[in-house]
Formats: structure tokens, sequence, C-alpha cells
């Protein structure tokens, strides 16, 4: 199924040149803003975020402010008619209807590709619960690119939950498509790495291995990506509690590291990086956020200056064949057409990923 605008779901809606594209728009932009003051006077930015957000949401509003455009949306939808029990198609359907591009964020997995499906204009995914945050690495590959001058031959460490951390889902398979990576998981057993990520990088030139001990890792690494346990997303509190705490980089760990080793975090932080750490030039996560409004520039005047049409499904339907992802929108919004795409004797949800086995 082909949608008329151009969204941004997942990054492979993009080609890896589109995305150098952006990012090096993005540095011109933050060279000379001024030049691009005027490039959306006159459109509308819908802002839907049904989950917490400080940095995507205002990244995205300043973005749009700073091009000359406007804003509306809603940051808590308790405080729309979503609390009245409007489903995900009116919604969006109604805010398309007024905004020229919208942005949404949503604590279930598939959520904006669900959106994308009724939506009058471009989606951009800010977050589909633990599964994909597209712009999130758009700002990591242009720190990256800034720090390193390259996205290619990196050794890239990702420490914690790299089970629910949408952003290291999205950040690996990104870099993923550039050459001779080499990306060190660093987690407990329980919060490793999503299996069908793990076939994308079997799947590229890059290597990966799965490792306990941030100390021992530390050493080897160009770029330390530290998340938080994404607490929201486990279903009990002593579930949480027993995984909180395992993955704190200080000062002393930090020495550890190269000396041109670059530290992000795509916040917010909790207690995974000692405060301490912030004073080291190699702590680049306030920089990385900064970022993010250049790169969400680039990004809004790529999809307004640029339409063209998104496949949003490859597949099919299977009759009687639900997703068993209980977190994904599907099962939530029980009238949005079911679709997958078949891998063997496996079925692949086209919403969240999730596989049937058959
Ligand atoms: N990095 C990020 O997504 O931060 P927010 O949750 O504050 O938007």
């Amino acid at each position: 199924m082909i949608s008329k605008y151009r969204h941004l779901i997942d990054l492979n809606d993009f080609s890896v040149s589109e995305w150098d594209s952006i990012i090096s728009l993005a540095k011109e932009i933050k060279k000379n803003p001024a030049l691009y003051s005027h490039r959306c006077d006159g459109k509308i930015m819908g802002t839907l975020f049904y989950e917490p957000s400080t940095r995507t949401q205002m990244s995205f509003q300043t973005a749009m402010l700073r091009l000359g455009g406007s804003i509306i949306g809603f940051d808590n939808p308790e405080t729309s008619s979503v609390a009245k029990g409007e489903n995900l198609k009116d919604t969006t359907k109604i805010v398309s209807s007024y905004a020229d591009i919208m942005v949404m964020r949503h604590p279930l997995e598939g959520s904006a590709k669900a959106a994308a499906l009724t939506s009058d204009c471009p989606i951009v995914n800010a977050g589909d619960g633990g599964h994909l945050h597209p712009t999130q690495t758009l700002t990591d590959l242009l720190t990256l690119s800034e720090q390193k001058g390259t996205l290619s031959g990196l050794t890239v460490g990702l420490c914690g939950d790299l089970m629910n951390g949408r952003t290291v889902h999205s950040l690996l398979k990104a870099l993923s498509c550039y050459k001779n990576n080499k990306f060190v998981l660093i987690s407990t057993p329980e919060l490793r790495l999503p299996s069908y990520i793990k076939d994308i990088l079997n799947a590229s030139s890059c290597s990966f291995c799965e490792v306990d001990s941030l100390e021992d890792a530390i050493p080897e690494l160009d770029v330390l990506y530290m998340t938080r346990i994404q607490k929201e997303r486990f279903s009990s509190e002593e579930e949480y509690n027993a995984q909180k705490d395992v993955y704190v980089l200080d000062r002393n760990k930090l020495m550890k590291g190269k000396h041109d080793l670059v530290v992000l975090h795509p916040l917010p932080r909790v207690d995974e990086i000692s405060i301490d750490v912030d004073e080291d030039p190699r702590a680049l996560y306030f920089v990385q956020a900064k970022n993010g409004v250049y790169v969400r520039m680039a990004l809004i005047l790529t999809i307004l200056e640029n339409p063209s049409p998104t496949k949003l499904f490859d597949g099919k339907v299977h009759a009687g064949v639900c997703c068993r992802n209980k977190k994904c929108i599907t099962n939530r919004e029980k009238y949005l057409p079911k679709s997958f795409w078949g891998m063997g004797d496996t079925l692949v949800c086209e919403y969240c990923d999730e596989r049937i086995l058959l």
C-alpha cells in the first residue's frame, strides 16, 4: 500500500543518500540559521504527543518556529478529545486537515504507521513505544558526523536497555547501513537486543558482540551510547528495580576510554551517567540534544519541499492472523487492517516487526 505523502515512520523510508543530505543541510543551517528563517512561512506543524517528551517535542517545535512556521498540538492526550475516547484514526484525520506536517509520539508500537494510513499530511514518527525513534537517530548521526568526520569504520558501544530502547534500535539499523562499523552491545541478559535487529546486523557488513561489562568494553570504543533503563516499558516495579543502576558511567570508568571517545545519550538521563562526567570534553550529549533542532529543521524542509509517496505495506493480510505483541497498535485500535510479510514459516507484523511462527 502506498501513501501519497512523504512520511518518516522508519529511517529506511528515506535512502542513505537522503540521510546524508539531511545531515549536510543541518550543518548548513547550524552555520547560518537566519538564511532559513522564512522557509516555512505560513506552514503549520501539528505535534501529537501521547507520551511525555522534552527534547523531541520542543526541538521539533523550535525547528518549525525557527523556519518561520507555526505549531498546534497537545503534549498530554488527557487535555485533548483522546480523553473522551477518540481513536487514533479520527484524531489523525482531523489534525492532518489543520496541519501541513504532523509529528507524533505514542506508547504503542506501530502507531506512526497506523496514523499514516489515514493522515492527509506527512507524519513523522517521534517514537512509537519501544520500537523506533528515527529522528533521534538523525540527531545522533549529525553529532557523530561532526565529531568523527565519518559514519563508517567505528566501534560503537551501546549500553543499557537494548531491548526497550527505541533509540538504540533505530541507531543500529542506520549505522549498519554504513560500512565496517562494529557494535559492542552491553547489557544484562534480560535486556539484550531484539532478535529482529540482530538479523539486520547479521545481514550487513558490520559485526557485533554481546557483553555484560561496561568497564571491560570501554577501552576499545570510539563511541559510547549510554541509555536509560526504560521504566515505563517494564511490567512490574520489581523487574525494573533488578535492572536499574546496573550500568553507571562515572569518571573512573571514563578514564579507561580513548582520548577521542564520544559519549552520547539520547536523554533523559536518570542515574546511568554521573553528573561529574558532564565536564569531560568527551561528554557530548548536550551538544547532541541541541543538534536535534538543526536536524529537525533540515528534515521538515526535506519533507515539505520534496513531496513524494511512501510505501506503507509490502505484505498482505493473512485471514485470522493477529499480531501477538500486546504493545502493537493493532491490538488497541481494532479497525486497523492487519498486514504481514512472510519470512519462511514466519510472519512479520508490518506495524511493529513482531514475528509470528506459523
Ligand atoms: N531523546 C528523547 O527522545 O528525549 P525526550 O523523551 O525528552 O523527547
